[in-house]
């Protein structure tokens, strides 16, 4: 019998080493232990031996026994090591180079962005964000624009039902209305009242607007604040900022001219022009480009801030509008299309 037996289990480790698939491992599995199987046929025969030599044969049926366990353990491994293998594909060669691995490019807003951010850091101006989902006390009422204003008609935005709850970003509470932020002034309000001047910040963010998409409109749009709260700010100050932005951006010829205009949060408020006649793609003209004016004494008494020692100026400028101008773009739709084709021609 034990010669039989070292036969049997020589044979099932070179059979079970070529078994390749599941239903051959099965098939297999049962000629040797199923219940027709060699293995348990030589079990069997255990009853028909003298009384005496039965303990011996019983050992070495089971050492034999767990000699194929072993086997087929060792097959059934290979096995799922191969289906493994096949569902993976070709093995990797992580040291070649990538084959055309597309570089990407930033989209010309965050260009813009970027730069203008970069050219007034050198001046010390940090970044804050605000939420684009804003209360109506954030974006108009702390900024000297309540609700019966006639400038809130320009900046008609999407408002949320009465009941919408967004967390904590709410000063007042349950009565307050939240809607779609409709420029970034709102973050001049945000951080007077988490920070003491001096500040000086920017804010870059989406904003929101009811309007009809044409050439030049869109319903959200990007801008960027700026603001500087300090003792003995004026509008020198506002004035030599915004030079230095333009000339860093379009180059040292260019010019800022300011008229007179309004804003509810700044006093006095202006409506800035740029002239660049040395750059032939933004031509002779002044082009209107942003807004600005001196914070109004009622902003820094709405947070807490006393106007008799403290001033400051504000400005806001649309990020579409700068790189129209600077990338010579004539329709805004272009910046949301998504057309690789276009985003590819800017660096
Ligand atoms: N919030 C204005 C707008 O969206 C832009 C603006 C004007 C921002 C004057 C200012 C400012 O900070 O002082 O049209």
């Amino acid at each position: 019998m034990q010669a039989q037996l070292q036969e049997l289990i020589a044979r099932a480790r070179a059979e079970a080493a070529a078994l390749k698939t599941r239903p051959a491992f099965e098939a297999y599995k049962a000629s040797l232990v199923g219940p027709n199987g060699s293995l348990t046929g030589m079990m069997k025969t255990l009853g028909q031996l003298p009384k005496e030599e039965r303990p011996a044969a019983g050992k070495m049926i089971n050492e034999a026994k767990v000699a194929v366990q072993a086997i087929l353990d060792e097959a059934l491994r290979a096995i799922e090591a191969s289906e493994l293998a096949a569902r993976l594909g070709p093995a990797i060669d992580p040291t070649l180079p990538t084959p055309d691995f597309p570089v990407g490019r930033r989209h010309p807003l965050t260009l813009v962005r970027d730069e203008i951010c970069r050219i007034l850091g050198t001046l010390g101006f940090t970044v804050r964000e605000g939420p684009e989902v804003e209360t109506e006390y954030y974006c108009f009422d702390a900024l000297c624009t309540p609700s019966d204003h006639p400038a809130r008609d320009a900046q008609d935005t999407y408002y949320f039902p009465e009941k919408t709850r967004f967390g904590n970003i709410s000063k007042k509470g349950d009565s307050e209305k939240y809607l779609l932020r409709t420029h970034t002034s709102s973050v001049q309000i945000r951080t007077l009242l988490a920070e003491k001047p001096p500040v000086r910040i920017l804010s870059p963010g989406r904003v929101f607007r009811r309007d009809n998409a044409d050439a030049t409109h869109s319903a959200n749009f990007h801008q960027i604040e700026g603001l500087v709260v300090d003792r003995g700010i004026t509008v020198c100050d506002l004035k030599a900022t915004l030079d230095y932005l333009f000339q860093s951006l379009l180059g040292p010829g260019t010019k800022t001219r300011f008229r007179p205009h309004y804003f509810g949060y700044t006093e006095p408020s202006f409506e800035v022009d740029f002239a660049a006649t040395h750059l032939s793609k933004v031509g002779k003209e002044w082009i209107e480009i942003m807004g600005c004016g001196m914070v109004d004494p009622l902003v820094l008494e709405e947070v807490g801030l006393d106007p008799k020692e403290w001033s400051g100026f504000a400005f806001g400028l649309g990020v579409e509008r700068i790189a129209m101008t600077l990338y010579g773009v004539d329709d805004i739709r272009h910046f949301y299309a998504n057309d690789v084709r276009f985003v590819r021609q800017f660096s």
